[in-house]
Parts: C-alpha cells; structure tokens; sequence
C-alpha cells in the first residue's frame, strides 16, 4: 500500500492498512492461535514473543490500523472495553487522585466507585462539561489522570478534548478519552491533546455486536503505556486471537456504518426534537443542545449514531409510556449495547438500576444502518401506541 500516511482514513481502513499475509500472499490474514512460542537453542526468543498473555502476532494488524486511524504512537487490545478502561487506573498507584464525568458508562463509574475506590484510587466525579469544573477539581501534584467520555452515556454530554487536554497538563495529569460513541471517523482525541484513547471495540469498530473486544491507544511509547501493557500481560484482560480477527474484519467497513449511522441519527433526532409525544431529544447535533458548540467544532463529518429520547406522560408516566414504547417497536431491537448494524432500543434506568442519575422517562437509541424513513416510521407507530 502506498504510505498510509498520505491516504485518506477511508482507504485505510478498507484495506485494513494493505497488509497481506507474505507467506501466503492472502489478502486476509491468517489466525494464529498459538498460546506459546518457540524459544532457540542458545535461550533467545527471536520472534520477540514469549506467550500469548503478553502479546500475540494475531493484533498486530488491528492494532496497527487503529493506531494509525487514531493518529497515535501504538495500540493495544484487551478482552472487553471493561478490561481496557481498568487496565489505565491499574497502571496508577493506590492514593493517586482522579477525575471522571459524574455522568459516563455506569458500569465503569461503578467500578470506579466500588473497586478503585477500595484499591486505593481518589476518584472524584464532577460535571466534565464545565472546563470551569475541572478546574476547581485539579490537585497539581496529585490527580494522575482526568477520565473523559464524550459524547457521553446516556445524555450525549460533550466535553472540550482540547480545554480539557490543557487543564490537565497544565496541572501534572495525563487525560484519557472514552472515543467509543464518536470512533475515529468523528472525533481523534490525540489531535486534541489526549493521552490515551480507549474504544469499547465491541461497539462501532466492530460494528455487527459479535463479540467483546476493548481498544487502548496511546499518543506516546513512554512509561506510563508501558505499565498499561504490563497490566494486560499481567492481569491477563487478553483478546482471543479469532475476536482480534473479526474486529479487524470489522474496521475494514468502520467509515461507512458510521457515517450511514450518524446521517440517520440526525434525522431522526430532528424529527422527533418537536414531537408531540416527546418531551426532549438528547443529542450534539441539534443546534439546541448545551454541547453542540463543542461537539461542531470537535467532531469531523457527524455528531455519532447515538441519541435519547425523553418520552412525554400521557395516561401513564413518563416512564411507562417509554417502557410501553421499547414495547411496541417492530424494527428496532430491545437490547442494551451499541454500534451495531440492527439498531437497538433500551430504557436505560432500568438496564442502571438503583442509584443511576438517568431520567425514568429516557430511551437510549443506538442507530444503525437500515433505511432511516423505515425506523423513524417505526418509532412513531410504537410511541402512538403507547399513548393510546
Ligand atoms: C462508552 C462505553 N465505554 C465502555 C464500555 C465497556 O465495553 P465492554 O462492554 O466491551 O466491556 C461500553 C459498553 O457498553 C460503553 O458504551
């Protein structure tokens, strides 16, 4: 392939970089499986791997196109997004002070608050829209690391990558961004500042919800990454070497599903922005919302595949009438999860539980790639009924 340096994203990932498999001349690569290594007569590893724990040739490729399509140094994948997120705050030391947005992915926020917590870590939620907020939160010398989503579950909150990226260097900590919602097709933190990108790869860079893979990626090959690498060689959070292949598989049609996802997810947020059944739609892309500013300037060619609907009480509350929605649709799927092709409907607080700072009345969207007409014609009649 000609120096992908000078191609655009889209060609890149079509042809997954233009690797081809040398032995073979294949145009897909082979899966390797081995769990170990051959080691030489006189004691050395030559291939430069010892055991499939630490490292395995089954990631080079994907993780050498995610690098590249994030603009950053390396990339690492782990077993879930989960494992990926964890492994930054495993590689800080208990008593280090931490931030991360009061409203993010739950299940990371309740890991942050329930294990990190006990592990020692200072983790301390604030509103990462305001740059005023993290301001105030940043202890020079003791927060380590600032922890941003964005667009961020289930609102769609947008924070400034760059604001935030100075903030946090300007006070002695590394920022990590959770791109998952945006994938590089919208957004490429590190062109903003950031450290470390993370992806749950099970969503958009997968794209067809067959499997459970996370994405690091980091901006520079220094100390810090070293230790996030030593955390998976460690802890063990390892991708299998068949999911590396199909997610490889999967980024080569990365620019098209989120494009197609992201026009669709405009359409349908305009649509319903002034429903009569609807009390507010939560998406960047409408002028109206509080991150839109941000978002236009931050995002490239979309505001994302993602979108809420706050549903309006009729003879029910709002929260009913919502669960009564997700009830009726046909062509949209009730699951939780995201970046599929099928596009999915879920009433979040539910799926959150107890505690969660999720309106009752919210359905999370997760927009794929069938005809737009047919899942807003879908949703209209699912919302008539629920109000009937
Ligand atoms: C924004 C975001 N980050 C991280 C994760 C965790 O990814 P995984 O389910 O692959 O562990 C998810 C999963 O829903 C997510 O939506």
């Amino acid at each position: 392939m000609p120096n992908p340096t000078k191609l655009q994203p889209e060609s890149i990932a079509a042809q997954a970089l233009g690797w081809i498999d040398e032995k073979t001349r294949a145009i897909t690569p082979p899966i390797h499986v081995s769990s170990t290594y051959l080691r030489d007569p006189d004691n050395q590893y030559r291939s430069g791997r010892v055991y499939a724990r630490a490292d395995n040739p089954a990631f080079d490729q994907a993780e050498a196109l995610i690098a590249t399509l994030e603009n950053g140094a390396q990339a690492a994948l782990f077993a879930s997004g989960m494992a990926a997120a964890t492994a930054v705050f495993q590689a800080l030391a208990p008593g280090d002070h931490v931030l991360a947005p009061k409203v993010m992915y739950w299940s990371l926020r309740n890991w942050l608050m329930n294990f990190a917590t006990h592990w020692g870590l200072k983790v301390e939620l604030i509103d990462m829209e305001n740059p005023a907020a993290v301001q105030a939160a940043l202890q020079p010398g003791k927060t380590k690391l600032v922890w941003v989503e964005t667009p961020a579950n289930p609102l769609w909150s947008i924070t400034d990558i760059a604001a935030t990226a100075k903030l946090s260097h300007d006070s002695g900590a590394l920022l990590a961004v959770d791109s998952t919602v945006a994938s590089p097709v919208l957004t490429r933190p590190i062109e903003h500042g950031a450290d470390i990108v993370m992806h749950a790869g099970t969503k958009y860079l997968n794209g067809h919800s067959d499997l459970i893979a996370g994405v690091l990626v980091t901006a520079r090959d220094d100390d810090f990454w070293k230790r996030v690498k030593s955390v998976r060689a460690q802890v063990g959070g390892t991708l299998g070497s068949f999911e590396a292949w199909l997610l490889l598989r999967g980024m080569r049609t990365l620019y098209l599903r989120v494009r197609c996802a992201s026009q669709s997810a405009q359409r349908i947020a305009e649509h319903f922005e002034k429903h009569s059944l609807v009390e507010g739609v939560l998406y960047p892309g409408l002028p109206g919302a509080s991150g839109h500013a941000v978002a236009a300037r931050q995002m490239t060619g979309g505001f994302g595949g993602m979108l809420s609907l706050r549903v309006k009480a009729g003879k029910v509350s709002g929260e009913a009438a919502a669960i009564a929605t997700a009830a009726h649709v046909k062509l949209w799927k009730r699951a939780t999860s995201l970046g599929g092709t099928e596009s999915l409907i879920e009433h979040r607080a539910s799926v959150e539980g107890a505690g969660t700072p999720v309106p009752p009345d919210l359905l999370r969207l997760s927009v794929g790639i069938e005809d737009a007409g047919d899942l807003v014609a879908d949703l209209e009649q699912a919302l008539q009924q629920a109000h009937r």
